[in-house]
């Protein structure tokens, strides 16, 4: 069956438009309208063939770099208040996504999950290339997304500190920005695919909440509250009184996690798609570092596009 898989894969993907894979090993692919990489697509396509979704899961779905790593971290923990408190939750040992795996990475190993009364999984497939079971199903979703300026330098960082390969240099910024622009970005266009959930979102509000990296920052408490609401497991009152909420959002916050051993030292991956370094998650979690990073001039084009692409849908970024 797997032979069978692979053998239709690589006839599929050897038909579809290649493009700059941003010094990755390989190009990336164009498939039903965004860009992937090959190792990714595969996840996908499989997906897309075999994974069960229950009304029970939970998705967390997000544009790369939007914030990802802290919403698993955030919405585990929300999860399993009652299991887990400061100093047995398996934050402190284990990277946010071997906690909340991918499901185009991972998806085999989702049921464990499931069994332990955690049914969590997360992905960046654009919504329009969800498995079919996931819609069908009624599932939450939460979705997460950033201002493309801080998302840009975020993934430009991100890759340039994890090209291993002795042969692939590091792409230029101005190059990387371009191609971004052009929505070549991994899983982009970006704007695509974050209009593709904000569509969703208004058509099923009870079904996909629609969060911002910004408004996150802005008040962790109350999002997280919101959350817990949405995903089916609101606060009580007492655990407000007792400040439940706040301890969770510290526990996740970008100060501690990023302290921790093994998000400092530790690797996350597999042989098939390659391994990163764990730090390489926490960059600076800040609003507005593209400054440091962006001309005036790219800022006002990125913003440009933002403004076009996203006129009449009623989303700001
Ligand atoms: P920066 O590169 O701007 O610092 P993703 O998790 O989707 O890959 O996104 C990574 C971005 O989220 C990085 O942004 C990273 O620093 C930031 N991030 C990771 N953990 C965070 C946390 N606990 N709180 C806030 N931001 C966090």
């Amino acid at each position: 069956k797997e032979d069978e898989f692979e053998k239709s894969f690589k006839e599929m993907i050897s038909t579809l438009p290649k493009g700059n894979g941003w010094s990755v090993s390989e190009d990336l692919c164009q498939y039903q309208g965004f860009w992937l990489h090959p190792s990714f697509l595969r996840g996908v396509v499989s997906a897309q063939q075999r994974f069960q979704a229950q009304s029970t899961d939970i998705i967390l779905c997000s544009v790369p770099k939007a914030g990802t790593t802290w919403l698993k971290s955030l919405t585990f923990s929300t999860i399993t208040r009652t299991s887990y408190d400061d100093s047995t939750t398996p934050l402190l040992s284990t990277v946010p996504h071997d906690i909340v795996p991918f499901m185009e990475l991972h998806h085999a190993q989702f049921y464990t999950n499931r069994d332990r009364g955690i049914p969590l999984l997360s992905t960046h497939i654009p919504y329009s290339s969800l498995p079919r079971s996931v819609t069908d199903s009624g599932c939450k979703i939460v979705y997460i997304c950033r201002d493309p300026k801080d998302s840009f330098v975020s993934m430009y960082h991100f890759i340039s500190r994890n090209v291993t390969t002795t042969e692939a240099q590091p792409l230029g910024l101005d190059e990387a920005f371009e191609l971004f622009c052009e929505g070549q970005s991994f899983y982009g266009p970006y704007w695509d695919h974050v209009l593709g959930y904000w569509k969703a979102s208004l058509e099923h509000p009870g079904k996909i909440l629609f969060l911002k990296y910004e408004e996150m920052s802005d008040d962790t408490v109350l999002h997280v509250k919101k959350l817990a609401e949405f995903i089916g497991h609101p606060f009580s009152f007492e655990e407000q009184q007792n400040g439940v909420p706040e301890k969770i959002v510290k526990r996740c916050s970008f100060e501690k996690l990023s302290n921790l051993e093994v998000n400092k030292n530790g690797v996350y991956g597999k042989p098939s798609t390659g391994f990163v370094e764990n730090k390489t998650f926490f960059r600076k979690g800040k609003v507005g570092d593209w400054k440091d990073c962006l001309t005036p001039e790219m800022a006002a084009r990125l913003d440009q596009i933002t403004t076009q692409k996203l006129s009449g849908s009623g989303l700001s970024l």
